[in-house]
Order: structure tokens, then C-alpha cells, then sequence
């Protein structure tokens, strides 16, 4: 409960330990209902932290995810300026319809199909890394190339382009970033975006952005000029987040080596290691973010119209309420690549949950597995103390990880 008068803890904290969630929130989990935590411009909104209340906001049609509402709690000040009327960024039925038109692309049909690929990439990366010698930056060298490569050949956008989009990824998630350089990556990104899409309009290819101009594009699909921004956004959401989980994952399994031995004897734990991973590191730190359309009761608390809530994915996915409370099962704040973490929250929920969760899966469980059967003696090359997480972002993440075999 927030005492009168003291004002409510800055949101987002950081994660004193890199590996555990910021203590704050598993005090205010602990003593249930929701709190009020204070924003970069200084508004005050809801945090909500355990699983069921993140469900239920989540699935709620009382909130909205309309950016451009005047009380939607912005993530930082060029948000709604570059994302408004976006459709992710609105309500159903009208995001619904949208969101459909692009469900196909992400499909588990069509995204098990691309194991192969995925595979072959993982491996031309991996020779590279053999090739140069260690110590090499596992980021640079695997973690970031692996996914970006996988959504730059769904969408038909140049790999070779991809410190435009890479620092555009960079720029959108970076929370210390000023509104002016923000703002200049984001235009820099809709103007590549924008000659690409011109290009495809002439000359299309057997990619998913041509499919949008031919099959989605006008009055009933995406607005001309959404187009830029809905490409943009689908090649950072497509890249930045899966590098950060493949960082990540790798650490996890390295400092781990009792998990890291489980996974490579038996293989068939590659799907349940990629929802664990999901779930120990919930990496998006920020979002998901919505504002109630009217008067509703989340966990005991009346939320009220015109208010602000913030839900923390990882207090979601480490309460002990919802993983960890079986008979022999494993305390939710450590990890277990066989555990049935499948209900976890990383993706969101609801409506607007991850469109590229199929993908995402199907990368996590070809890189980790291949990684560590072909570099079986993979080795921190730094203190694991020295490590350089990301301390201000959307997504969390390392910003290199020197490794050597
Ligand atoms: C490990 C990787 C990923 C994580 C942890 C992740 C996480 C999330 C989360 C938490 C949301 C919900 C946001 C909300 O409710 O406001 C979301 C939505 C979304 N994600 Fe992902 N994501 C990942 C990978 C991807 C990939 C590979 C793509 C491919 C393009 C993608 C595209 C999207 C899109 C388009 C949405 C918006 C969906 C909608 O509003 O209907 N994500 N993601």
C-alpha cells in the first residue's frame, strides 16, 4: 500500500541481481493487489505483478493499448508519435482484423518449415565463430546475425542493410536515448523502409512484405503510409528480441552446467528449455501497457476509467503461485529446462500476445541445442561479474558476451 504523501517507486527499477526480478516487485507480488509506481514524466499508474492479475488485465476488454489516449502510460516521449494508430497499438475488433491479415506469415506450419534454414544459418554462424578463433563476442557473432537473418528473409528486407536496422532496434528500446536521437533513428529507419517498400511495389518478390502490398495493402488492410512503420517494427520486434533471449539463454546454460548437460543428453528438452528460458528472463522489462475504458477490478483493486496500468512480465513469471508450487517441482526463481513452464507470460496474453511467438520458439530450440552439441567446451571468457546487461531498456538483454572453447 503507498502511504500518503511519499511518492510511488520509480517504474521501471532495476534488477539489483541481473538474474532475479527487481526486488520492489516481488515485495509488492508478495502483498497482492496492485501499486502505484511513478513514470519518466512523472505520471503515477498501476503495476500489476502476479500471474492471474497479469491475465486478467491482459484479457480484459476494459483496457486499451491506443497509445494515442491521452492517459495511456507512454514508455518514453516519442511513442506515440511514431507508433500511433499502428495495429498493435489498437483495440479489437479493429486490431483483430488487422492482426489477421499477418497471422499466416508466423503460423507454426510455417514456421517449423523454416527449421532447416534456421539450422543452416546457425551453422554457417557457427563455422564463422570456429573459423576466426575465440574469444569472440557471442552477441555479434551468433546471438544478433542468427534471428536478423531469419526475418530479413521472411520479409524480403537486405541482411547487408542491417546496421540500419539494428540501430534502429537500438534507438527504439535503448531507454537512455534523448526524444532528438530517437527521433532521428526512427526517421532514418522510415525512410530506408519506405524506399524499400517503393522498390517492392515495382518489382515484388516471393517475400511477406510484397504479399502485404499485393494482397493487404489500402482501405480495407494497412494505409499506404502505416506501411513503413508496420515493416520497421516487425523486423526490430523479429530480431532485437530473440538475440536478447539467445544472450541471455546462452549465460544461463553456461553458468549452469548441470542444465547445460540435461539439455544437451537429451535433446527433446530443446522445446521445454526455450519456455523456461522465456519465462527466467522475461525479457521485455517495460510493457505490456494499457489504460482502463472504464471502471474495472483487477486483484482486488478498483482500476478507474482513465487509468494507467503496467504489468511486470517477470514478477508474472516468477510467482510462486503459478510455477514451482508442485509436489517436486522446482522453485520458480531458479531455472529447469525441463520444467512445464508452457503458461508462462513472456509473450504477453491475450489479444495482442506475441505474433512472432512460433518463430521465436522455433530459433531458440534450433540455436541452443546445435551451439552447444558443435562447441561442447563454450566458456565465459570474462567473470561472470563483468558481464554487461542492459540496465535501462525495453527489453533486457546483454550487450556483449565474450566467449571462448
Ligand atoms: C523471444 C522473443 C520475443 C518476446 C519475448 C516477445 C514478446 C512480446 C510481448 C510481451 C508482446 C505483447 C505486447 C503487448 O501485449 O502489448 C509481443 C507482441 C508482439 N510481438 Fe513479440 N516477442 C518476441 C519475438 C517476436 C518476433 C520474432 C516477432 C516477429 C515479427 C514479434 C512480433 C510481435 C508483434 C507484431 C507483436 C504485437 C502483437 C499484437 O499487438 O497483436 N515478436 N511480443
Amino acid at each position: 500500500m503507498t502511504v500518503t504523501g511519499e511518492k510511488p517507486p520509480f517504474f521501471p527499477a532495476e534488477r539489483s541481481c541481473p538474474f532475479s526480478e527487481p526486488p520492489k516487485y516481488a515485495e509488492f507480488r508478495e502483498a497482492g493487489g496492485l501499486h502505484k509506481v511513478t513514470i519518466w514524466n512523472g505520471t503515477q499508474h498501476w503495476l500489476a505483478t502476479r500471474h492471474a492479475d497479469i491475465r486478467a488485465v491482459l484479457s480484459s476488454p476494459s483496457f486499451s493499448a491506443d497509445v494515442r489516449h491521452p492517459d495511456f502510460p507512454l514508455v518514453h516521449s516519442n511513442q506515440a508519435e511514431h507508433e500511433g494508430g499502428i495495429f498493435l497499438r489498437l483495440d479489437d475488433p479493429e486490431h483483430a482484423r488487422l492482426r489477421q491479415m499477418l497471422t499466416r506469415e508466423f503460423s507454426v506450419k510455417r514456421t517449423q518449415a523454416m527449421r532447416g534454414e534456421l539450422l543452416k544459418i546457425t551453422d554457417e554462424l557457427i563455422d564463422a565463430m570456429l573459423a576466426k578463433g575465440g574469444p569472440v563476442d557471442l552477441i555479434q557473432d551468433f546471438a544478433l546475425p542468427m534471428p536478423s537473418r531469419a526475418i530479413c528473409a521472411i520479409l524480403g528486407v537486405p541482411y547487408e542493410d542491417h546496421d540500419v536496422f539494428q540501430q534502429h532496434a537500438n534507438a527504439g528500446t535503448d531507454l537512455d536515448v534523448s526524444y532528438e536521437e530517437r527521433d532521428r533513428a526512427l526517421r532514418t529507419a522510415f525512410d530506408y523502409y519506405s524506399s524499400l517498400i517503393e522498390r517492392k511495389r515495382r518489382d515484388p518478390g516471393d517475400d511477406m512484405t510484397s504479399r502485404l502490398i499485393t494482397d493487404h495493402e489500402g482501405p480495407d488492410g494497412f494505409a499506404p503510409e502505416m506501411m513503413p512503420v508496420l515493416v520497421g517494427i516487425l523486423v526490430g520486434a523479429g530480431h532485437e528480441t530473440t538475440a536478447n533471449m539467445l544472450g541471455l539463454g546462452t549465460v544461463a546454460l553456461l553458468l549452469n552446467p548441470d542444465q547445460r548437460d540435461r539439455l544437451r543428453e537429451h535433446p527433446e528438452l530443446a522445446a521445454s528449455t526455450a519456455e523456461e528460458m522465456l519465462r527466467y528472463w522475461s525479457i521485455v522489462s517495460t510493457d505490456p501497457r494499457r489504460v482502463a475504458l472504464e471502471d474495472v477490478e483487477i486483484g482486488g483493486q478498483l482500476v478507474r476509467k482513465g487509468e494507467g496500468v503496467i504489468v511486470s512480465l517477470i514478477a508474472g513469471n516468477r510467482d510462486s503461485r503459478a510455477f514451482g508450487a508442485g509436489e517436486g517441482e522446482c522453485p520458480a526463481d531458479q531455472l529447469d529446462v525441463g520444467r512445464n513452464a508452457r503458461h508462462h507470460v513472456a509473450f504477453g496474453f491475450g489479444s495482442h500476445q506475441c505474433l512472432g511467438q512460433n518463430l521465436a520458439r522455433v530459433e531458440m530450440q534450433v540455436a541452443w541445442p546445435r551451439l552447444f552439441e558443435r562447441i561442447p567446451t563454450l566458456r565465459l571468457a570474462v567473470p561472470a561479474e563483468d558481464l554487461p546487461f542492459k540496465k535501462n531498456s525495453i527489453v533486457y538483454g546483454l550487450k556483449s558476451l565474450p566467449v571462448e572453447w
